[in-house]
């Protein structure tokens, strides 16, 4: 698609009311690839640190400018995440300066620390974590321990600190459509709690479909709230893809003038807190689908299937990604 007729497209069908911006327009869509911290949170058996480096590895070769590299979260809590502080000095001291962001979580003051004394291990200054908050009180709970409200109070902090600290600050906002514990999501409330995380110096806000409930419609729906007063180049989209839509509904908000994408290789993922949910949606899937809609992401795509399928291998997965398989299937059968 022209990047022209992309945007009469962008322009017809999503009117003036909403707040787009010159991302709009942009033909670069930034993938978010969040596999090493939400691909292998929920992972039972613990992830060898070096299968994690590998994988980090991996897709800064690919080309992935974004990579969630790890969480600073209690690990009683999330025990797949307890290496973080011997990993992330040794993610710093490698990619540190390389043009690509590797943002770790940090739900709470003691996270920042954590994440800032890795920096100071790896001599190299940390750039980016993101908090995590939920447009509902149940999944809130479960994830954080924390009310909406007293989770808002322990991400003031961070974002306080982390300003002192020359940190950017990216914020998720979780269970934008449905809750597993309290139902259907107002899209009201999600513009309100988007616009509290931005006004708090967030720099952007990636609006999590934590349990894949979402359609091309819901997400048309919140997105059309959220919008009336925050532009698209504040959002993020973060799809886990339960029902199979995450590629549409990713394609939904891509069409509305979103950028950032979240993802995961191999569809990996899943929230330990949040019951019901599966996997992310495919990093693979994503790619295929913009790069065949016009749209680039500066990903080599075949060097990204054989990295979803040589992590789904290393901790025993069917490999998630439709995209990624059937890449492979053709790479390996011209090598015959
Ligand atoms: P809490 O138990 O209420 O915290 O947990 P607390 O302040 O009472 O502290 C309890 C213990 O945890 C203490 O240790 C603290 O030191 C320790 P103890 O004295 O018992 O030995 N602690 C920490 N340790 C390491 N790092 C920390 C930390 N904070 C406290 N940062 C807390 C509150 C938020 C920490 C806890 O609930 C937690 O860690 N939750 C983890 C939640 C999580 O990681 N969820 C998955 C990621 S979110 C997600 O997947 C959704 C997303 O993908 C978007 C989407 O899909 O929608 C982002
Ligand atoms: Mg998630």
């Amino acid at each position: 698609m022209s990047a022209n007729l992309r945007k009469v497209l962008t322009r017809s069908l999503y009117g003036s009311r909403r707040c787009l911006s010159s991302s709009a327009a942009s033909n670069f869509v930034r993938i978010v690839d969040v596999s090493p911290r939400d691909g292998l949170q929920n992972e039972k058996a613990q992830v060898p640190s070096e299968v994690k480096l590998e994988l980090i590895d991996r897709l800064t070769d690919c080309g992935v400018q974004t990579i969630e590299a790890t969480s600073f979260v209690s690990p009683k809590w999330v025990p797949q995440m307890g290496d973080a502080k011997d990993l992330y000095p040794q993610v710093l001291a490698k990619y540190s300066g390389n043009g690509r962001s590797y943002p770790v979580l940090t739900p709470n003051a003691k996270g920042l620390e954590g994440a800032l004394a890795a920096a100071e291990r790896a001599g190299r200054p940390l750039e980016e974590v993101a908090i995590f908050g939920a447009a509902s009180e149940g999944f809130s709970k479960k994830n954080t321990n924390r009310s909406v409200d007293e989770s808002f109070k322990a991400f003031q902090e961070v974002v306080e600190q982390a300003k002192k600290s020359n940190v950017r600050v990216r914020a998720y906002l979780s269970t934008v459509i449905g809750c597993p514990y309290d139902g259907a999501t107002d899209p009201q409330l999600v513009a309100r709690l988007t616009q509290r995380f931005l006004e708090m110096g967030c720099y952007e806000v990636s609006l999590g479909d934590t349990i894949g409930v979402g359609t091309p419609s819901t997400i048309e729906r919140m997105l059309s709230e959220v919008m009336k007063s925050i532009p698209a180049d504040k959002l993020a989209i973060h799809a886990h893809d339960t029902y199979g839509q995450g590629v549409a509904n990713v394609l939904q908000a891509v069409n509305m003038g979103i950028r950032v994408v979240d993802s995961c290789v191999g569809g990996l993922g899943g929230c330990p807190f949040a019951n019901g949910a599966t996997g992310n949606v495919s990093t693979e899937d994503v790619v295929y689908a913009l790069h065949g809609l016009g749209y680039q992401t500066g990903i080599d795509l075949n060097k990204l299937s054989y990295t979803g399928e040589w992590i789904c291998s290393k901790i025993n997965k069917p490999n998630g990604s439709k995209a990624g398989k059937a890449i492979i299937t053709k790479l390996e059968k011209a090598k015959l």
